[in-house]
């Protein structure tokens, strides 16, 4: 049995990646806080920007799943947000802690407990962090973003790293999906320009048709995973790959 554990599969990417390993017969089980509608994977409802709610929805994952059947298990790190767009000086406090939450912290959290639920599995075992261009790339109002997205980066090296030393380490990469025409992509688009100064190059790359589509990206993830070609650690742009 192929395994896929995801976060934010109820819309945009994190939903095309799911519909994607369930048309490949993976059992998929996505964690978000609404469900996709017609779908036919197990949806877990719950907050992942309380910490509380994130540890109880991957307990219940992996109380859902027969380990000693799997031969392969997939975690992606998907969920994310904008958060507020501003520059600092204009933000308010709690939801730069709420998103930090959501971007950074729930994926370190995450992380460690699939780990930990894994240690004994010797079969292929890979996390996915879905990172961004952001992550390297400062852009005025999106401070919060790129500071969760640099550590997601990090973060990253820092487990394949650290699992490299074991014989039956966890393969550990991130993704920066490109431009992908997602309700984030809708929230930037809708962002006055006195908020966010780059607003009118998003606004031309969705009149130009030059987003790509989110189900394109998750055949490009799906494959980069069952290829597994990648070094642990690897960080790579979707658009560069
Ligand atoms: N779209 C792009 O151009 C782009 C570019 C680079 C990177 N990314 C990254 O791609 C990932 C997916 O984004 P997207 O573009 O697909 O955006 P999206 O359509 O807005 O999807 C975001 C997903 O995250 C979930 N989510 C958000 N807040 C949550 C919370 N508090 N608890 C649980 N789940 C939550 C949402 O589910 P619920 O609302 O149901 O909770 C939804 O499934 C993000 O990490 C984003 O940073 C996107």
């Amino acid at each position: 049995m192929n395994i896929l554990i995801i976060t934010g599969g109820s819309s945009g990417i994190g939903k095309a990646i799911a519909q994607k390993y369930t048309s490949e017969n993976y059992t998929v089980i996505s964690i978000s806080r609404s469900k996709a509608l017609t779908v036919n994977y197990q949806q877990i409802i719950a907050d992942l920007s309380s910490i509380s709610n994130t540890i109880e929805a991957i307990h219940s994952a992996f109380d859902n799943l027969n380990l000693e059947t799997i031969s392969s298990i997939t975690f992606v790190n998907n969920a994310g947000s904008l958060g507020e767009v501003n520059t600092l000086g204009n933000l308010d406090s709690k939801k730069i802690q709420d998103i930090i939450q959501l971007n950074t912290t729930t994926p370190l959290v995450l992380a460690n407990e699939f780990i930990r639920f894994t240690k004994n599995l010797t079969c292929k075992k890979q996390i996915i962090n879905i990172s961004s261009g952001a992550a390297v790339n400062p852009y005025q109002g999106w401070s919060i973003y790129c500071a969760s997205k640099a550590a997601i980066e990090m973060m990253t090296k820092t487990i394949a790293t650290e699992q490299n030393e074991l014989s039956n380490g966890v393969k550990c990469i991130a993704i920066k999906p490109g431009v992908v025409d997602t309700n984030m992509q809708i929230q930037i688009r809708n962002t006055p320009q006195s908020d966010f100064k780059d607003v009118k190059r998003f606004v031309e790359l969705k009149e130009n048709n030059e987003l790509y589509s989110p189900e394109f990206v998750a055949n490009r993830i799906y494959q980069i995973d069952a290829q597994n070609q990648l070094e642990n650690g690897a960080i790579i742009d979707i658009r560069k790959f």
